[in-house]
């Protein structure tokens, strides 16, 4: 039996993040709405139960509350912001707005803790934590004290070690509370009394038996693209029921120098059924003379969709479609009261056209960095595990107008040469994405004694943390060097290279 904690969501913008500062510390977690029923509840079963903050205050008529028996579980609480004035209000205490300025608390506070509480054993007395609330608790229910202060909040914190109910005014999840993480280890460790037993290992072990329950001899299809996610679900499943699954793989010839052959050599060793669809004609017969970016999208996704549809005919009905939607794209489609913050293409677009019955995501709980330490744990490559992002439409994006197999074998060579030399630099885990792109411009040069009239490369390296808003990367000027001279000497049909220094926004990322 795996220990577990269950995070209740309020709809506080840092919720995510509590669930994987929990998962740092090696204990497994879930985040659910904060409406789930209380027979959910007892049947998860958890070691302990954190409440997020959340956008509200407590006097709202609207604002959200958990059913109060589920202070009756006997299970060590911990509130957070919203959470934690939630859990005062609803055992009798009071929260107040707070009066003047100078109470209500937003940013780096200075705090005070009480060390002999069990949520701050072991920690320094005096640190900073993030604050962001205008409310405070002004009277504390019965059986609570206050555990930590700082200059405008007396209850910064608060406690009922008896029953295992804390409360945190400040947000511990994030990095500008000092000794947040301590924090949470001690509520896990100290108050729940978990023993941190979750582990990719562990986890690869769980998911490849409740796989195979569930799949029983049936079979399996798998759309794989090259990219992690998919990669890391089409290893596991191989793992699992590798007879009873197919996975299709369609090469539409937009992939990056030698990208299609790596796929298919990092699934050699699963006895699987793995179909290489070679459609590199198709794709570019419906690109030519097309220019225009959406145009290049809206065909290559249709491409896509006919080439899997004429798979799917030929291999008859199947039982499940796999698919690697990832934890976030799961809490990003709108659970728990956070905004929409965008529909993801692999959650609610199911392909119609494929005959199946039912669905599997064996990714579904793992956030990004699990599921890179689950496909290591499955011995798949680093070149595909740490695979920076790549676009469905690859590099007919990247070769600014008309597509031509000309322009993307030259493309494919300066590519790899940036990203050899991107390498060779230690630059790769410090970048977030980099590559090259071909554009339609020609400009003149001279090699040897003659004169050149060849295209402009470009060259694109960004730093972000969500591909939301990007900088681009400060490549020391020596490692652009070697690029460029390698570029020009090796890449024929290339004699200018240049650096994009724009900013997303203005800039997007993809140049198309
Ligand atoms: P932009 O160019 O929008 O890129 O700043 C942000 C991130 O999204 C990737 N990207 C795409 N991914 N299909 C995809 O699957 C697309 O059409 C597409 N366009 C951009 C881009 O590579 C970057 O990581």
């Amino acid at each position: 039996m795996q220990e577990k904690i269950l995070i209740l969501d309020f709809g506080g913008q840092y919720n995510q993040l509590i669930a994987r500062r929990v998962r740092d510390q090696h204990v497994y977690c879930e985040l659910k709405p904060y409406s789930t029923g209380m027979e959910e509840i007892r049947a998860f079963d958890a070691a302990g139960i954190i409440f997020t903050g959340g956008p509200n205050s407590v006097y709202d008529e609207s604002a959200p509350h958990v059913n109060p028996a589920i202070f009756a579980l006997g299970v060590p609480i911990l509130g957070i912001c919203y959470g934690c004035q939630l859990m005062a209000q609803q055992l009798g205490g009071q929260v107040s707005p707070a009066q003047s300025d100078t109470a209500r608390e937003y940013g780096k506070t200075p705090t005070h803790y009480d060390t002999a509480c069990r949520l701050f054993a072991g920690l320094a007395e005096e640190s900073v934590s993030w604050m962001s609330h205008g409310d405070y608790i002004s009277k504390l229910p019965d059986g609570f004290t206050a555990c930590a202060h700082s200059t405008a909040c007396p209850t910064a914190a608060i406690c009922d070690e008896a029953r295992g109910f804390y409360g945190v005014q400040f947000h511990p999840e994030v990095a500008h509370t000092e000794q947040g993480a301590e924090m949470l280890r001690n509520f896990l460790y100290n108050v729940c009394g978990v023993s941190g037993d979750w582990s990719m290992g562990s986890y690869k072990d769980s998911a490849i038996a409740s796989i195979r329950e569930k799949v029983g001899n049936r079979r399996v299809l798998l759309a794989l693209s090259g990219g992690v996610d998919s990669s890391v679900c089409a290893a596991l499943l191989a793992e699992a029921v590798g007879s009873q699954l197919t996975c299709v793989f369609v090469d539409h010839g937009l992939l990056r120098k030698d990208e299609g052959d790596e796929v298919m050599a990092a699934f050699a060793r699963w006895d699987i059924r793995l179909i290489r669809v070679n459609a590199q004609e198709r794709f570019l017969a419906r690109l030519a003379g097309v220019t225009e970016p959406e145009e290049k999208r809206k065909r290559i996704g249709e491409e896509f969709i006919r080439v899997f549809e004429e798979v799917g005919k030929q291999l008859g009905a199947v039982d499940f479609l796999a698919q690697g939607t990832i934890y976030p794209d799961v809490i990003e489609s709108g659970k728990g009261d956070a905004a929409v913050i965008k529909s993801h293409h692999n959650v609610g677009g199911l392909p119609d056209f494929v005959d199946f019955k039912e669905i599997i995501e064996p990714l579904r709980l793992l956030f990004k960095d699990e599921v890179r330490a689950l496909g290591r744990e499955l011995g798949l490559p680093d070149y595909l595990v740490n695979r920076q992002p790549f676009p469905g439409p690859g590099l007919a994006i990247r070769v600014l107008g008309e597509v031509t197999e000309e322009k993307l074998v030259t493309l494919r060579e300066a590519d790899a040469v940036f990203r050899e030399e991107i390498a060779r630099a230690g630059l790769s885990g410090a970048v977030n994405q980099y590559f090259a792109v071909l554009t339609d411009a020609r400009s003149v040069g001279v090699m040897g004694d003659g004169r050149t009239y060849d295209r402009v490369l470009a060259l694109r390296a960004v730093t972000t943390d969500d591909f939301m808003t990007a900088d681009w990367a400060r490549i020391p000027y020596e490692v652009l060097d070697r690029a460029s001279s390698r570029i020009v000497n090796e890449v024929s049909g290339v004699n200018r290279v240049v650096y994009d220094i724009t900013a997303k926004p203005p800039g997007t990322v993809e140049w198309e």
